[in-house]
């Protein structure tokens, strides 16, 4: 073993299997007063299809951003993304919110259905965004997957917040993406739902056809004990992983 494990990973794994994503000295900063302020530091990663990934880290440490970059939806200001090797940001932004659409299910803390819809609707509408015919009946499959078909017509603020996180993975997962992005998907929740919603995730994912990536992060050992592959992220830069 080397001192940098990480490095190694990268190294060893982009000979064996095609990765899905590769971050290669990926950085992030913001401008500040006087020297810019560093939020993500020579980051690199590589992962690959089907595998499960967590990061954990302390508030602060940088993980939705990592997962903000890592997903397309911010650009690093240093180093790079490689998407099926593919530079990312080689690609015009039509290209991308492709990717986003097709390929990519985001699962966020605060669930961010959208307040004007029902639950139904909420999770038509990556389906819509790809303008699939079949929509609605499948997002009717999908609801009645996570237990809320008697609650399809309901908004979000007609449901509890284990009820909108529910409604919130359906959306996730209603598209199939190629890669599902998780950040504390169970933090807003009572220990009880956190339980229900983190074993509905990984239940979904384990009877999925495809090889579905996901990239969890979360503040819970124990969840992140579900993946394979555990990332411990600090102040920008990572600085363990584990296998489980
Ligand atoms: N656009 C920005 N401008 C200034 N600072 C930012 C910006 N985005 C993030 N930060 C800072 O970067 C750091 C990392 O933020 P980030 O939200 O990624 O942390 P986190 O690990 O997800 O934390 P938490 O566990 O609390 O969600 C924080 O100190 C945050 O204040
Ligand atoms: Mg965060």
């Amino acid at each position: 073993m080397t001192s940098n494990p990480l490095a190694t990973n990268v190294s060893e794994s982009s000979t064996e299997t095609a990765s899905l994503l590769q971050a290669k000295n990926l950085g992030y900063s913001v401008a500040q007063d006087e020297s810019p302020l560093v939020i993500i530091r020579n980051l690199n990663l590589n992962i690959h299809s089907g595998e499960q990934l967590a990061i954990l880290g302390p508030s602060g440490a940088g993980k939705s951003t990592l997962l903000a970059l890592l997903a397309g939806l911010d650009t690093p200001t240093e180093g790079e993304l490689l998407w099926r090797g593919k530079p990312f940001s080689t690609l015009d932004e039509d290209a991308r919110a492709a990717i986003r659409a097709q390929e990519v299910g985001f699962i966020f803390q605060s669930f961010q259905l959208l307040p004007e819809l029902s639950a139904l609707e909420n999770v038509m509408l990556p389906l819509e965004l790809k303008g699939d015919p079949k929509a609605k009946q499948q997002a009717s499959e999908w609801l009645a997957k996570v237990g809320l078909s008697q609650r399809a017509k309901h908004r979000p603020s007609q449901l509890s917040g284990g009820e909108q996180q529910r409604v919130a993975i359906a959306r996730a997962f209603v598209a199939q993406p190629q890669v599902l992005f998780a950040d504390e998907p169970t933090g807003n929740l009572d220990e009880e739902n956190g339980h229900k919603v983190a074993d509905l995730l990984f239940e979904l994912k384990a009877n999925t056809a495809q090889a579905m990536t996901l990239i969890l992060v979360t503040h819970d050992r124990q969840l992140a004990q579900r993946c394979q592959r555990i990332l411990q992220l600090e102040a920008g830069q990572l600085v363990a992983e584990t296998s489980t």
